[in-house]
């Protein structure tokens, strides 16, 4: 029977179909071209209705073996294919555990405002404020109010930079403004005389900026803090053994201060603070060029006329007050030799601190 031979070869091209089919998506187009509604089997069993009524039965009875065949072979080759797609999809979104992972890098605060800060938690122990005050200042508050009008000798001590006035100043041109970039915190003093109630207990960190080219020990642009107390009965003991408490607080219980007299124009007397020298502990050595002691800050009594100026009666008032460089307080305590190094932003010096 010609149709029974019929059957028989698409029932053999579809099994080998089957067999073929490499994806999931493959054997869903064979099973729709068999099986589908409009497929080639189910085109006989539609037909069933032209088939001679005697042999109706055997034909029926040969597609529906030829269906089972072909739906049997289906599943079993859906089965395999299902397990090597998972398979496929498994090694595909594998992750390498062995790779070394991406660590994240987490930011820290840099040593000079570590230190700021560090000096800061020492003075706010001692109930003092932290302010801060600007960094374009007045020749007014930069000099004058600290007791060097214009032509004091003092001022040559440091190289100013100038703000150029823009309006075409002529004066300004000239480097003759009045405006500059601060070359000291001590401003901040006559500011906090100025603005705040007394008594006064107050420390002010920041920037300052001297025409300075950057070398081993010099930056054009440095830290300070400034220190200052105005309150009745303050005296040199109150300043010696405030300073000597920060610098145990910062270098360590064991070491010593030393006041030697200095000059500032606005403080009187005046003085430079030395502590000791941790390399050799005070023995002499290449850290402290064989003196057994590190020059650390310059402080004072507030010079009367100073108070006078911000409108403070010094025969009622006497402060103390006091400057610190915090770039120095960074090379004595982690003996760096070279104060560039700080901002050079080098990851590898850095990440020791
Ligand atoms: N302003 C001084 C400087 O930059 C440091 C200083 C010295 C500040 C004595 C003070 C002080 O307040 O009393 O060299």
């Amino acid at each position: 029977m010609a149709l029974k031979d019929e059957l028989r070869k698409l029932e053999q091209d579809t099994l080998s179909s089957v067999e073929n089919a490499s994806t999931l998506q493959d054997l869903e187009t064979v099973r729709v071209a068999v099986l589908g509604k409009s497929g080639s089997l189910t085109g006989y069993l539609r037909n069933m209705g032209n088939v001679a009524k005697e042999e109706r039965a055997e034909v029926g009875k040969a597609v529906n073996a030829a269906r089972q065949a072909v739906e049997e072979a289906i599943d079993a080759r859906r089965a395999v294919l299902e397990v090597a797609e998972m398979d496929a999809r498994i090694e595909a979104g594998a992750v390498d555990i062995t790779l070394p992972g991406r660590s994240q890098q987490i930011g820290s605060r840099h040593l000079i405002n570590r230190i700021i800060d560090e000096v800061s938690d020492i003075f706010l122990g001692l109930g003092y404020t932290v302010g801060v005050g600007p960094e374009v200042e007045t020749d007014y508050y930069n000099f004058t109010a600290l007791n060097a009008p214009a032509d004091h000798p003092s001022r040559s001590m440091q190289d100013t930079f100038y703000v150029r006035d823009m309006s075409g100043d002529s004066a300004a041109v000239r480097g003759e403004s009045d405006v500059l970039l601060r070359t000291q915190t001590s401003g901040a003093q006559v500011h906090a005389m100025e603005d705040k109630p007394l008594p006064i207990y107050m420390i002010a960190p920041g920037k300052v900026y001297r025409r300075d080219v950057a070398d081993p020990s010099h930056l054009p642009q440095f830290h300070q803090i400034e220190g200052l107390v105005v309150d009745k009965g303050i005296t040199f003991g109150d300043l010696k053994g405030t300073l000597d408490h920060m610098c145990k607080q910062i270098f360590g219980s064991n070491r010593k201060t030393r006041f030697r007299a200095h000059y500032f124009p606005f403080t009187e007397p005046s003085a430079e603070v030395d502590v000791s020298c941790g390399v050799c502990a005070g023995e002499g050595c290449r850290m402290c060029k064989g003196t057994g002691w590190l020059e650390i800050l310059g402080c004072g009594m507030v010079d009367p006329n100073v108070l006078q100026m911000s409108g403070i009666d010094p025969e009622i008032y006497s402060g103390f007050a006091f400057g610190v460089g915090v770039e120095r307080i960074a090379c004595l305590k982690y003996n760096v030799p070279d104060l560039r190094m700080l901002l050079e932003g080098d990851m590898r010096f850095l990440r020791q601190f």
